[in-house]
């Protein structure tokens, strides 16, 4: 198989390329056929002189999304779309398609969703979901190059990690109830502690009853662990695999970041260092910018807009009152109020992308908290062991992948960065 992306190893020769057709226009004595094959779009020529008139007629049967093979040799014009041109020598129809329902006029969102399979074609949504792609890479690829060791966790668990207020019950046979995971960190940290540096990147659910442009009911993060990592260390990490990520995406997606017209240099400044400051100077900000802010609240998506707003970076926002924080999480022995939790806030207002924290390391106080946090201590003995064999100091990030997508992309809402949303009123198609 040939594919329009490779298609300059192939100038001046005859090939062979299948797809589905973007457009047509004709006149009198060419056709045009604009072909799409998923890596490209090729303009196609047919010269009435060059077929019998019932083929060339029969070329008007395609319409939108027809799908057919088309042979021909290739040459570089730069007018053209992608910049090469097929003079045709021969086609053949796959199938025709039905009217298509997305046509280049304006649709109404839900309209669209509904049409997610189809809609996944669109010009748009295809440049997300590659940029989508290339970051999954670079996810992997800045783990996999620091010695970091694969190692996901299971979806179905028994016990909440972050909250119980979002949970998906399953019955799960004889054992009665289990909930899908909303957080592999737990696992993570058994993880670190076998092999030093661990991560884990796959589906992570939390019935969120909201309905935000930041929420979605299955969303995938990726989460590295690590022991002997205070929160300074995990912070370093933070802002180097951010700053790798962004790079990443401006070196290999310029064309698909156009297309979505995003403002390349609001990405070209993602370097590090990258602001830190701490949630009392949060408040600070906050309060200096007139909001009726109480110290002690987690802070909303308004409040983040406000301190991001601040910054062209992401800024890293550490040691929130503990109260609003979750139960595994080590408290600053300089000051037991607030937790060794960090959130990073990406700029243009985008808000949370990651969330962290160096964890709770003795065990006497995580029992006090999974007490206070009224979860059931006898799911937690297998965690609690971490703390009696060789406990060490250690900490861990998670970084939302929907969000990073959503925001490195510049568009406003999660439910483009993901293939398949899945949100409160929609689990179809
Ligand atoms: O801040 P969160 O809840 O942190 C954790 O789950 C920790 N256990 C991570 C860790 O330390 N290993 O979630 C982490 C990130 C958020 O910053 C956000 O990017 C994303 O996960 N996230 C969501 N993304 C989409 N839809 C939702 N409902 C999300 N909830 C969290
Ligand atoms: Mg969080």
């Amino acid at each position: 198989m040939i594919y329009i992306k490779d298609l300059k190893e192939h100038v001046g020769k005859e090939i062979t390329l299948k797809g589905w057709l973007y457009n047509k226009r004709s006149s009198g004595k060419v056709k045009f056929l604009i072909l799409r094959d998923g890596t490209g779009y090729l303009q196609c020529v047919l010269f009435k002189g060059n077929f019998a008139e019932d083929v060339f007629d029969n070329a008007e049967k395609l319409t939108q999304e027809s799908s057919f093979e088309i042979t021909g040799k290739i040459k570089e014009e730069p007018r053209a779309i992608g910049g090469f041109e097929m003079d045709v020598t021969s086609y053949s129809i796959i199938q025709i398609a039905e009217e298509y329902p997305i046509t280049p006029k304006e649709h109404g969102i839900e309209f669209l969703i509904d049409n997610r399979h189809l809609w996944v074609r669109s010009k748009k949504q295809h440049a997300i979901l590659k940029i989508r792609h290339r970051i999954v890479k670079a996810i992997r690829d800045f783990f996999d190059e620091r010695g970091f060791v694969l190692f996901d966790g299971p979806i179905i668990t028994p016990n909440a990690s972050e909250g119980t207020s979002t949970l998906f019950e399953t019955p799960y046979f004889d054992l009665g109830k289990a909930y899908l995971t909303q957080s592999s960190q737990l696992y993570a940290e058994a993880g670190a502690m076998s092999f030093g540096k661990v991560y884990t990147f796959g589906p992570t659910f939390r019935a969120e009853k909201s309905k935000t442009r930041r929420h979605l009911t299955e969303f995938w993060m990726v989460e590295p662990e690590m022991a002997f990592y205070n929160l300074d260390d995990d912070m370093d990490l933070a802002e180097e695999f951010l700053e790798y990520i962004v790079q990443c995406v401006l070196q290999d997606r310029r064309e698909e970041l156009e297309i979505l017209e995003r403002d390349i240099s609001k990405l070209e400044v993602i370097k590090r260092p990258f602001p830190r400051i701490s949630y009392d100077e949060a408040v600070k900000i906050l309060h200096a910018e007139g909001r009726d802010f109480v110290w002690g609240d987690d802070l909303g998506a308004p409040d983040e807009a406000i301190i991001s707003g601040k910054y062209d970076k992401p800024v890293m926002v550490h040691r929130y009152p503990a109260e609003v924080k979750a139960f595994y999480m080590k408290r600053d022995p300089e000051n037991p109020k607030v937790a060794l939790a960090v959130d990073v806030l990406a700029p243009e207002g985008y808000g949370e992308i990651i969330g962290g924290s160096q964890r709770e390391d003795e065990i006497s106080k995580l029992e006090e908290r999974i007490k206070e946090h009224e979860l059931p201590m006898e799911f937690f003995n297998w965690y609690l062991d971490l703390r009696k064999y060789g406990s060490v100091p250690h900490s861990g990030f998670g970084l939302g992948l929907e969000r990073t997508v959503t925001w490195i992309c510049g568009i406003d809402h999660l439910r483009e960065a993901i293939p398949f949303p899945r949100m409160i009123y929609r689990n179809t198609p």
